[in-house]
């Protein structure tokens, strides 16, 4: 399973690109604000840090102008993704988008009609908002499960790329659902590492280690 982080700060992207942990960038109109930068000096800099996909998404809300910012921003850099919103203008881009030789992200996944609309046509990936659906006490968990299942009867090869993640648990329960990929918010993939029970045992192993009075180099 890939992990994106979902965030525009290119200080949080160098530091899980330097642990290793990441293979890909995902933002979105929201996080581009709050990162203060400008949106495509932003998406140039986090392309040169990771190897893997960056989405990148078009404001406009019509054909037309979807398909100006979606060939604007991919000649950024060979990593742009173009993520599009899920309805029927944005599909129609995606379409278009797809058979120009681009790579998609279809966003704001709410349903599995949606994910299927998506994968028809032509999308790289599928975003299902996990948490959003949470939010209005829908397990967004079922339906990253109704999407991978419709996906594999299908022989769709568009990935399952599980968003709005807030948790670890959320991460876990998107990989046990069989998504391809979880964009996750920086902190919640650090928390990702964490026990006390691993601090615990560390400190002990540390103490212990004094005490033997052995160097290892
Ligand atoms: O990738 C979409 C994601 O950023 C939305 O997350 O927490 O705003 O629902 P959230």
């Amino acid at each position: 399973m890939k992990l994106f982080v979902d965030t525009a700060i290119v200080e949080d992207i160098e530091e899980l690109n330097d642990y290793g942990l990441i293979d890909g960038v995902t933002t979105n109109p929201t996080l581009i604000a709050k990162s203060g930068g400008d949106f495509k000096s932003v998406i140039k800099t986090i392309c040169g840090i990771v190897d893997g996909p960056v989405s990148a998404e078009v404001a406009a809300t019509e054909f037309s102008g979807m398909m100006a910012e979606g060939e604007h921003l991919a000649k950024i850099a060979e990593n742009v993704v173009i993520k599009l919103p899920l309805t029927l203008d944005g599909l129609k881009a995606c379409r278009a988008l797809v058979s120009k030789g681009h790579k998609t992200n279809v966003t704001l996944c709410f349903t599995a009609n949606q994910a299927l609309l998506a994968a028809k046509a032509g999308a790289s990936f599928i975003s299902p908002f996990v948490g959003r659906l949470d939010d209005i006490n829908i397990d967004g968990m079922d339906l990253i499960q109704d999407i991978r299942q419709i996906y594999d009867i299908a022989g769709f090869e568009t990935q399952i790329l599980a968003a709005s993640i807030r948790t670890p648990n959320h991460v876990k329960g998107a990989a046990l659902a069989g998504a391809d990929a979880a964009t996750i918010p920086a902190a919640v993939i650090k928390s990702m590492a964490r026990h006390t029970l691993t601090d615990a045992g560390l400190a002990a192993f540390v103490q212990d280690w004094k005490s033997a009075g052995q160097s290892i180099l």
